[in-house]
């Protein structure tokens, strides 16, 4: 997916010799032959033809040349920004690459051992955007809530390693299973511990796995109450009120600050919530927290939320509701961006 398109039945060289020969000419009438010619020969490379279209299309040989050095460079040059393998001389090509704040992804990703069947997972696209504009091939990525797996699902596919931690037992087997049901052709690690992602020894975990840090952390906690993932004392989900859940939430990301390289990002995955005839500010509740510990904030992005199957089922009774009881029904969460100080002072 991070890959550009391969040029068609474009051998690479021969197609940069041409261009070489286009940036030659002289007279704009050449220059519009040759690009048709190259054009025809180019298929279902949309960056390609997108490219050539420009060139053709410009009012004056100066500008037609511009564009051509701009492909030669994109096809030659690799430029990446900090924290990511993206090409940015082919920024064109990366369609499938989010930079809105509003994200509507109407369907889950299902393919591949993907599936909706624990109650509370994210849909794939959410790790899956992250991996890709926040570390690079190799790297170490840290999912605490871990769930069913599907950040280190994702983090395979796309040739990153994962540390997850996760309190259910059979969870940890359950996601497990399902890594191990999967191709890793980039021959990365998925490891996943059992425990309290307040307490457990993250630095120790990593270097077992060979690592002595991670570069970025995705945390997707209960959303509080909503749904109770355990009996366990020590889940998110049985925290006393929102005081407490937040207290929790603070003890987990100061623990998962301590592997996160500075200037890496953390994203935080929550929904608000709504109880006693009011809505509770959950994710801004828990993104002040957050900045709180000295991350400063660098997106707030807010997804639709797809309904559940329970909900499907109701919605009409929800909209009666929602217009009986003056509240409007959620139907979005938010996926927080920050970003860990660069600086020493600030790291906690
Ligand atoms: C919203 S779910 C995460 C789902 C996950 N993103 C997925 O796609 O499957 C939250 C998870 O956090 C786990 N959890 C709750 N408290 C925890 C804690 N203190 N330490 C580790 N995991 C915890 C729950 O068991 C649950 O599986």
């Amino acid at each position: 997916m991070l890959e550009p398109q391969p040029h068609s039945r474009h051998n690479p060289s021969e197609l940069l010799a041409r261009l070489r020969e286009v940036r030659g000419t002289t007279a704009m009438a050449g220059v519009q032959k040759a690009v048709e010619q190259l054009a025809g020969q180019v298929q279902n490379d949309h960056f390609l033809l997108s490219e050539l279209k420009q060139i053709q299309a410009s009012q004056t040989l100066e500008r037609a040349h511009y564009y051509v050095d701009r492909l030669i460079k994109g096809l030659t040059v690799v430029r990446t920004p900090e924290v990511s393998d993206l090409n940015l001389n082919r920024w064109k090509e990366y369609n499938e690459i989010q930079t809105d704040s509003l994200w509507i992804i109407p369907r889950r990703d299902g393919t591949g051992v993907h599936k909706a069947d624990y109650w509370g997972n994210f849909v794939p696209q959410i790790p899956q955007q992250m991996i890709q504009r926040y570390t690079r091939a190799g790297e170490w990525v840290l999912d605490p809530f871990c769930g069913s797996g599907t950040t280190p699902i994702e983090a395979q596919r796309l040739g990153r390693n994962t540390l997850g931690v996760e309190l259910r037992s059979d969870m940890v087997e359950h996601a497990r299973r399902l890594i191990e049901s999967e191709l890793n052709p980039h021959v990365v690690s998925q490891v996943i511990v059992q425990g309290d992602s307040s307490r457990v020894d993250l630095a120790q975990e990593l270097k077992s796995a060979g690592a002595s840090s991670v570069q970025l952390a995705i945390l997707h906690p209960p959303y509080f109450d909503i749904i109770q993932f355990s009996e366990n004392p020590n889940d998110l989900s049985r925290a006393t009120d929102v005081t407490n859940f937040l207290q929790r939430l603070r003890a987990v990301v100061s623990n998962v600050s301590r592997v996160l390289d500075r200037g890496r990002y953390l994203v935080l995955v929550i929904g608000d919530k709504y109880a006693d005839g009011e809505w509770i500010p959950l994710g801004f509740q828990s993104m002040q927290e957050i900045c709180n510990l000295g991350f400063s904030l660098k997106s707030i992005v807010v997804k639709n939320f797809e309904d559940t199957a329970g909900k499907r089922h109701q919605k009409e009774l929800w909209r009666y509701r929602a217009l009986a009881g003056g509240f409007y029904v959620f139907k979005h969460e938010y996926v927080f961006l920050f970003r860990k100080s660069t600086r020493k002072r600030n790291a906690r």
